[in-house]
């Protein structure tokens, strides 16, 4: 089904498995999420089993409607109804902590719960028919790439869940931006579409702070959303990001690829318009245009899941600024890297 025409029957029918407790994929504007009744602690448990989940990894509970948020949570500061006005619905998750109706199966043992009013219209019919909280976790086997079209759902999930929505190819392609509510500042736990300089616009210049083991992990410390980390996003084959001057990342990569080729290894090169005509591998994919990062972001996953369906083992990647929407980029592709980066100068 599309957004502007939404099948009522298979929205109702979405609606009653997860009111008996059982599992729904549907898309959102950022990446298919796997749904279950939030207030339902064995739903949670099932969305755990189904994704092979560590159970201490939080779920996000997903709304329909603003006031939705109030019996869920013990307060709403002022700096949510800001960000609210200004990104919800939208691809945006705020960390609060929870009331006494969400249960702890879906918060991972957490006293904070993480909420979203999704844009996508498909998920605001399903969130409504299945009760109004429903928790979800990308839709995507623990580790793999977040599935951005409905297959990549089946292919993880199939059996696994009692129904798949597929509403095409998702607008943005990377998960929400988190930003957590509950401590003294407001601190970005995930980038995503939503960037530092456009949360600072709504809460102040120098008021938002960024969990620095976003782009640089460091092994001491341990980030505050729990799913952070956890290797990620990974396809099978060995990915690397190769950094430095244009003309130089061009030739190693070709190189490395040439050497790995004739070594009977299967190569895959992730890029951009600008340079895809001057790659040699066995596989070649553009993600986007530099001009428009957005772009970029949209077919990252989808890129690195056809890795593994053209059995892909050795990858180069470009590297992207990591700035604005390149901040989530480069957060996901270091994390399908497994923090490989190869730097040339
Ligand atoms: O765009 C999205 O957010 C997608 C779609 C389906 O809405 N969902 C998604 O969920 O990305 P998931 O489960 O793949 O990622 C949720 C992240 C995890 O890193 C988790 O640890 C963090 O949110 N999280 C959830 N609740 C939290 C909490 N109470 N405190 C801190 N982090 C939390
Ligand atoms: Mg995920």
């Amino acid at each position: 089904m599309t957004e502007d025409n939404i099948d009522q029957g298979g929205i109702r029918r979405a609606g009653e498995i997860l009111k008996r407790g059982g599992l729904v994929a549907f898309p959102t504007e950022t990446v298919y999420g796997l749904g279950g009744d939030a207030l339902n602690p064995e739903s949670s448990k099932k969305i755990y089993a189904a994704k092979g989940r560590p159970s201490d990894n939080p779920l996000i509970v997903h709304i329909c409607r603003f006031e939705d948020l109030y019996p869920i949570v013990d307060h709403v500061p002022p700096e949510a109804k800001k960000l609210a006005d200004a990104f919800w619905p939208g691809p945006m998750t705020m960390i609060f902590n929870k009331s006494d109706k969400v249960p702890y199966e879906t918060t991972g043992g957490l006293d904070t719960v993480a909420v979203r009013f999704p844009s996508n219209k498909i998920a605001h019919a399903m969130i409504d028919a299945g009760g109004g909280y429903i928790a979800a976790p990308s839709a995507n086997r623990s580790g793999r790439p977040s599935p951005t079209v409905a297959r990549y759902c089946k292919e993880d999930l199939d059996g696994r869940v009692d129904m798949i929505i597929d509403g095409g190819q998702v607008a943005i392609g990377v998960e929400s931006s988190i930003i957590d509510l509950t401590e003294d500042r407001p601190t970005i736990l995930r980038p995503g579409y939503i960037t530092e300089e456009m949360f600072e616009k709504v809460l102040g210049d120098g008021d938002v702070d960024i969990d620095h083991t976003i782009i640089a992990p460091d092994s001491k410390v341990v980030p505050k959303a729990p799913g952070m980390k956890y290797r990620h996003y990974a396809p099978r084959g060995d990915l690397s990001i190769v950094e430095g001057p244009k003309e130089k990342v061009i030739s190693y990569i070709n190189e490395q690829c040439a050497a790995q080729h004739a070594a009977g290894k299967k190569t895959g090169i992730l890029c951009t318009d600008e340079t895809r005509a001057l790659y040699h591998a066995d596989f070649v994919k553009s993600a986007g245009t530099r001009s428009d990062e957005d772009t970029i972001a949209r077919d990252l996953f989808l890129i690195l899941r056809e890795f593994d369906d053209e059995n892909c083992e050795v990858m180069y990647s470009e590297s992207f600024s990591d700035t604005g929407i390149g901040m989530a980029i480069m957060n996901r592709l270091m994390k399908a890297a497994g923090q490989k980066v190869i730097h040339l100068d």
